[in-house]
């Protein structure tokens, strides 16, 4: 077992990511005893604060979110609070002596994590400081942790990883993909390599298409500024989307290790079918919201939301067709959509596999069912898996069967599960979770063809084109319709295994 020591420096410390997500996942650390003695957390932030302020919104915050404080005073007793200036050297000074301070008291040996929970604007100028200000001349590890979005488009993010890399090497930068963090997610590589049924049916062979739904009920909340520059494809798509599209289509790795694992998921985006100028329209769909009705309650249009602009040409929705141009998935349309203000909050992987050759069992006068695997990322987490079974009492015909799993114990939506497994992951060293610099450029080269068409020919006039509450535009039915295809409407897994 690796030393856990180590001294992790939170930069946002009073945002909204630090309160809902980092401090509840430390303390579900600390309370399964993953945090030794040996740990230590400074809150870095601009608002002044002293300790005790800072200790008590880190224990409101834990309760807040986890509905209970055990031991709560012993935790926050490993917290301190520094009032920073990021643009400011003299601010980093102090902030290292009181860093050092901290690691002698712990005996942290020097281990440093730098978490940047805060805008992407201010990642470039921290790392350059935490550099020559000396905060990462230390003797154990540097790593730094940084939030998603990494750039703008390609070039943005070339030019930020330049600024990161003249302070950190790629392997001590461990960038965020929340999405990586999913019990579920993680769980697509065990389903896959750890069955005899599936990996040798895994290709164009036998599987006829993959469908990806990630669907959200909220709308932009508060983040309408943030929201109007990024858009559906870039908030979702770039990171989340695609990285589900690289764990389904990778092929298996030699080994379990960060980098073999990581190389694989390279691969798949090198081999990204680039769709670009004309043909953009032939793969990919926009939406954005109109008013509707969501759980019973009216909702305003994307337009009238705080911070967004009357005309505003930002997509809150996008499907896509994504192929994948190698041996395996030549053939095979990975469709993928996301969106907010749809029906519900649920992404589900649908695996459809190809076609019987033939059908001697008509149920019904209906055609048979092809079988689907379906991977519930959430909010319940399982798989289920449809099949083709007699039809009881009846004669020879058939009907779809379902065998489902559900993975033990609720998992709410939001809770800091994911955050907390991925900050685990960097305490121990383990990147493999986290997106390489590779898999972001490619990602983006992909994406910023698709938006530079988008830019150039506006949408405005037919937006909004989906009423909130629905599952987007009729053209991102048409894009799977024209491949003879369709949307396969899946339900929850608790009503599925209700049936
Ligand atoms: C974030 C996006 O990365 O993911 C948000 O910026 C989105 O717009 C969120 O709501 C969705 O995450 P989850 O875990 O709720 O599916």
């Amino acid at each position: 077992e690796k030393s856990m020591a180590s001294l992790i420096m939170i930069f946002g410390a009073t945002g909204d990511l630090a309160k809902r997500k980092l401090f509840p996942s430390l303390y579900r650390l600390f309370e399964k005893g993953r945090l030794t003695k040996q740990f230590a957390v400074i809150g870095v932030a601009r608002r002044s604060l002293s300790n005790e302020e800072f200790q008590q919104s880190v224990k409101d915050s834990v309760l807040t979110a986890l509905k209970k404080d055990e031991n709560i005073d012993e935790f926050i007793s490993h917290f301190s609070y520094h009032s920073h200036d990021v643009a400011d050297s003299n601010s980093y000074a102090a902030l290292k002596n009181l860093a050092d301070q901290i690691d002698d008291h712990y005996s942290l040996k020097g281990n440093r994590i730098f978490y940047l929970a805060m805008a992407p604007e201010f990642f470039g100028p921290i790392a350059l400081h935490l550099k020559s200000d000396g905060l990462t001349d230390v003797k154990g590890y540097k790593r730094l942790v940084i939030e998603k979005p990494f750039g703008h488009d390609l070039e943005s993010a070339k030019e930020l990883n330049k600024q990161i890399r003249t302070a950190f090497s790629e392997s001590e930068v461990y960038r965020i993909d929340h999405y990586l963090g999913k019990e579920m997610v993680r769980n697509i590589e065990v389903i896959r390599f750890a069955n005899a049924i599936f990996e040798p049916l895994w290709n164009n062979r036998y599987i006829s298409n993959i469908q990806i739904t990630s669907s959200e009920t909220l709308g932009v909340e508060e983040r309408g500024r943030y929201y109007e520059s990024s858009g559906a494809l870039r908030d979702m798509l770039q990171n989340h989307m695609m990285q589900m599209v690289a764990l389904l289509a990778m092929e298996p790795p030699i080994k379990l290790t960060t980098d073999e694992i990581r190389s694989e998921k390279v691969r798949v985006f090198r081999a990204l079918r680039t769709v670009e100028g004309e043909q953009v329209k032939d793969y990919f769909v926009r939406g954005q919201y109109g008013e509707g009705t969501i759980e019973d309650e009216q909702v305003p249009k994307y337009r009238d939301e705080p911070m967004v602009e009357k005309d505003s040409n930002t997509e809150t929705f996008v499907a896509g067709k994504i192929m994948i141009d190698n041996f395996r998935w030549a053939g095979v349309p990975f469709y993928i959509r996301t969106g907010k203000r749809m029906t519900r909050k649920s992404t589900k992987i649908v695996v459809q596999f190809k076609d019987i050759p033939m059908n001697l069992y008509y149920q019904t006068e209906k055609m048979l069912n092809p079988n689907l695997l379906v991977i519930h990322i959430q909010p319940e987490e399982g798989i289920t898996l449809h099949l083709n079974a007699k039809k009881a009492g009846g004669h020879l015909d058939a009907q779809e069967v379902k065998l489902s799993f559900a993975n033990t114990g609720i998992h709410a939506m939001n809770t800091p599960e994911g955050y907390e497994k991925l900050l685990y992951d960097c305490m121990r060293g383990d990147a493999t979770n986290f997106t390489h610099w590779d898999e972001v450029a490619y990602s983006w080269n992909f994406v910023d063809k698709i938006s530079e068409v988008w830019q150039k020919t506006k949408a405005a006039d037919s937006f909004p084109n989906y009423q909130s509450g629905t599952m987007g535009p009729k053209a991102a039915d048409e894009l799977l319709e024209k491949d003879g295809y369709f949307w396969w409407p899946v339900t929850d897994l608790e009503v599925d295994m209700c049936k």
